[in-house]
């Protein structure tokens, strides 16, 4: 057990994703000393061992532990790891690693000893060729592995950045023919997870074929960001925030996403989906389901995502009524001219797919009861953002009316968690003006990560590669979770589609379509985003 391995197989090698997000991880996990640290593996890393005899997939877990990431120091025991890139095309392996080694490019690179590293890291890197439905290819991969594993304790990471049409032909490959013989086999599965309820059902049951649901990770990247995950920790470690964590004290909450550019070469793949499919049905909403949640029993990832889907589950569905679509137009900017969706060459003349997308979502439970749950994305707006805006309510007879001129609104306390770019989390509250007389202005308590930590912030894609080598669970999304998710999306994107409703146009650049404030207004709620001291 102490010479025990991890191969990590990323299916779909040349895809973009294991470009920009994987490979830059994997180098910073090792580089951080995070993968290959040669530690004695004593009997308190022994958590738990179980076999699940007679499915497809061994199951045999797991001889170390990382206990919910909870110190800064990860108590890696593989002395030997191993990346192996799967893909069609043909390639050797220094052919492999000089693709790789032009994708790390990520927050180590001006390190020290960061081309020792580069280095040490290319010689466990490997490449091998094979079609995602042939199961002799796995046999050959197998093969491969176990040359390298030399008899040794194996465990086995598959990383599927394939579309999800070859998915299950290659889980199915995979499990039958390329699983650990004597340690775990985990598959990390990227979304789509489907389109609608039935789809994202079957593509689980197809997947439990070959897989037990916890080999099965489902990987939604917006849980691996630094301001996500602390969440919590601000909510139920600080005093001040749970007591006001609830209808009597919050007048609403908003999730907010929005980007710089278009589809630009996605357009393919993003017509198929939609805004709502892409950001919110997933990102937006694990940050909401997170935000709104009872206080779990533990920190362990069951009693989490325990808590996560009874929230989801207490949600309406949504309906037209609650949402504003909208698709970006082209638009003459300085000179400049910016395309509009439909002229993305892979995007189907006159296609509908929004691009753009408000909804207001509520939680019929005791604590939130009419609160509205505002929710935007977009594609090709004016900034690029992701934030969590908390607007609390009027201070009731507040004795500063008169000081704080007409607009109220403006005037109520409001807690911003900036998730990217920039984090920061600030609070802003009224405050005096110095001087002799009393005028009050708006002011934030403002913690800013680049001021207040001189740690770099990890990518989502390494937090979450760590946690799933390390059997951590917390971060990924349990199949009834997803389930629930859907269900509050399903009926909605049903019926824009068969009535195949106009989004509204915006220009490219600009902050999306009016729709979204009178949607905002109906709820009495102005967006945060867009006032001047935002
Ligand atoms: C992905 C979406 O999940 O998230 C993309 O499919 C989007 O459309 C991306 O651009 C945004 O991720 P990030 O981490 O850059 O905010």
């Amino acid at each position: 057990e102490n010479d025990a391995t991890v191969s990590i197989i990323v299916v779909g090698t040349s895809g973009d994703l294991a470009k920009k997000k994987i490979f830059p991880a994997l180098f910073a996990l090792f580089y951080e000393d995070c993968l290959p640290e040669v530690r004695k593996i004593s009997s308190f890393f022994i958590r738990k061992s179980y076999a699940i005899l007679g499915s497809g997939f061994s199951s045999l877990s797991s001889i170390y532990f990382v206990p919910g990431r909870s110190s800064d120091i990860f108590p890696c025991v593989f002395q030997h790891f191993t990346v192996y890139g799967y893909a069609r095309s043909k390639m050797t392996d220094a052919e492999f690693r000089n693709m790789v080694s032009e994708t790390l490019t990520c927050r180590i690179d001006k390190r020290v000893n960061c081309v020792e590293k580069i280095d040490q890291f290319l010689t466990r890197c490997f490449y091998h060729s094979g079609q995602y439905d042939s199961m002799q290819s796995f046999v050959e991969l197998d093969k491969k592995m176990k040359h390298h594993e030399d008899g040794r304790f194996s465990n086995r990471l598959f990383y599927l950045s394939i579309p999800p049409n070859i998915f299950i032909d290659a889980v199915r490959c995979a499990s039958m023919s390329a699983s650990s013989g004597n340690g775990w086999t985990r598959v990390i599965v990227e979304k789509p997870f489907g389109r609608d309820s039935e789809l994202s059902a079957a593509l689980t049951k197809s997947l439990k074929l070959y897989l037990e649901e916890d080999q099965i990770f489902r990987i939604d990247h917006y849980l691996g960001k630094e301001l996500v995950e602390n969440l919590s920790v601000l909510r139920f470690s600080n005093l001040i925030f749970e007591p006001l964590w609830s209808r009597q004290y919050i007048r609403n909450v908003q999730m907010i996403f929005s980007e710089d550019f278009g589809t630009e070469g996605r357009g393919g793949y993003f017509d198929n989906y939609g805004i709502i499919r892409d950001i919110m049905q997933n990102h937006l909403l694990q940050i909401l389901a997170l935000f709104a949640m009872e206080t779990p029993v533990s920190l362990d990832a069951e009693d989490i995502r325990n808590e996560k889907v009874k929230v989801l589950r207490s949600m309406r569905p949504l309906t037209l009524d609650d949402v504003v679509i909208g698709q970006y137009k082209s638009h003459t900017k300085g000179g400049m001219s910016f395309p509009a969706y439909t002229d993305d060459k892979t995007v189907p003349k006159g296609s509908l797919t929004p691009t753009f997308a408000a909804a207001a979502l509520f939680i019929d439970n005791s604590r939130w009861d009419g609160v509205p749950f505002l929710m935007k994305a977009g594609k090709a707006l004016h900034n690029k953002k992701a934030e969590i805006r908390v607007q609390f309510r009027h201070v009731p007879g507040n004795l500063y009316n008169r000081n704080l001129g007409t607009d109220l609104d403006r005037a109520t306390n409001e807690l911003v968690i900036r998730v990217q770019p920039d984090e920061a989390i600030y609070l802003k509250i009224n405050n005096k003006v110095p001087g002799l007389g009393m005028r009050l202005d708006r002011s934030k308590l403002n913690l800013h990560y680049a001021a207040r930590y001189s740690k770099e912030i990890p990518d989502a894609y390494e937090r979450l590669l760590l946690d799933a080598i390390g059997g951590e669970r917390r971060l990924f999304i349990r199949s009834d979770e997803l389930d629930a998710a859907w269900t509050l999306f399903t009926p909605l994107l049903k019926e824009l589609e068969e009535k195949k409703i106009t989004p509204e146009c915006y220009p490219y650049g600009s902050r999306g379509p009016v729709g979204a404030h009178y949607l905002a207004a109906r709820y009495n709620v102005r967006w945060g985003d867009l006032g001047a001291d935002q």
